[in-house]
């Protein structure tokens, strides 16, 4: 891989690079505890256990794809650091909106989907020290240069390759995710939550001003999406007329024709 090139004070300042580990996240997760941790990145050509959300895994043979890890020791509450996974979906929108210079929309919380196939998942992780939190660990899998998926989810996914018809280089967006990212970042510590950055991540939300179906374990039901909380939560309409707030961990969101 070539330099990354990031004007950022902490973030990526320190990056981590192999041409294969299991998975970036749990790389990371071998580094939490060292000195100057915060911030570092973790990037890999390949993964053997590539890890997604809900126990999936996540397709990572091919070189075509970004797969990196950021650690954070944020300096907020655990209940916070939930936000930053829709932090993260915002910055990597804008750098691969940026680079491929087509529209990347997220489906809440933080999948980036382009043209209704998802291009980018993320997979926070905390980890602990005691009851405290230790250190978030953000996971992305963005694929950019690969143009065959494994039939499971070859009919929702895409790649920035496919959707431009160009190869891109990685090492630019991933500099501009970091600088992206720092920006958000920053602005988030100060306020507590996305209040500022909701205008943004709203513009690009895809289920904003739709019907979408509520994967609720306690019952599936349809609702209309009005946008984000300032707390990251789904703000959705119920057909009683009746605002809820759903959260990210509890249940899934899909369109009411498939998945967005
Ligand atoms: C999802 O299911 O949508 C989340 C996928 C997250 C994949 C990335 S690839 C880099 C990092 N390492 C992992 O094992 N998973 C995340």
């Amino acid at each position: 891989m070539n330099k990354i090139v990031c004007r950022t004070e902490k973030i990526g300042k320190r990056i981590l690079f192999l041409e294969e580990t299991d998975s970036t996240n749990l790389e990371a997760r071998r580094h939490v505890r060292e000195e100057g941790a915060h911030g570092l990145l973790v990037i890999a050509g390949r993964q053997t256990a590539g890890r997604g959300r809900r126990g999936r895994s996540w397709h990572s043979s091919s070189e075509g794809g970004i797969f990196m890890s950021l650690l954070l020791k944020p300096e907020c509450r655990t209940e916070q650091a939930s936000m930053l996974t829709l932090v993260a979906a915002e910055a990597a929108a804008e750098a691969a909106e940026e680079q491929c210079g087509q529209a990347v929309g997220i489906k809440w919380p933080n999948d980036l989907v382009m043209r209704g196939r998802k291009v980018c998942g993320i997979l926070t992780e905390m980890t602990l020290d005691g009851r405290e939190m230790e250190a978030v660990i953000i996971g992305i899998g963005l694929n950019v240069n690969m143009t065959e998926f494994p039939s499971e989810v070859a009919e929702r996914a895409t790649s920035l390759r496919l959707e431009t018809g160009r190869m891109l280089e990685k090492e630019k967006i991933i500099g501009s995710f970091l600088e992206k990212f720092e920006k958000y970042y920053t602005i988030f510590l100060e306020d507590g939550d996305l209040k500022r950055i909701r205008p943004a991540y709203e513009q690009r939300l895809v289920n904003k001003d739709e019907k979408v179906r509520i994967l609720d374990p306690g019952g599936e039901y349809e609702a209309h999406a009005l946008g984000i909380t300032p707390g990251g939560q789904l703000l959705v309409k119920r057909e009683d007329g009746s605002e809820q707030e759903i959260f990210a961990g509890e249940v899934s969101v899909r369109g009411v024709y498939g998945y967005v």
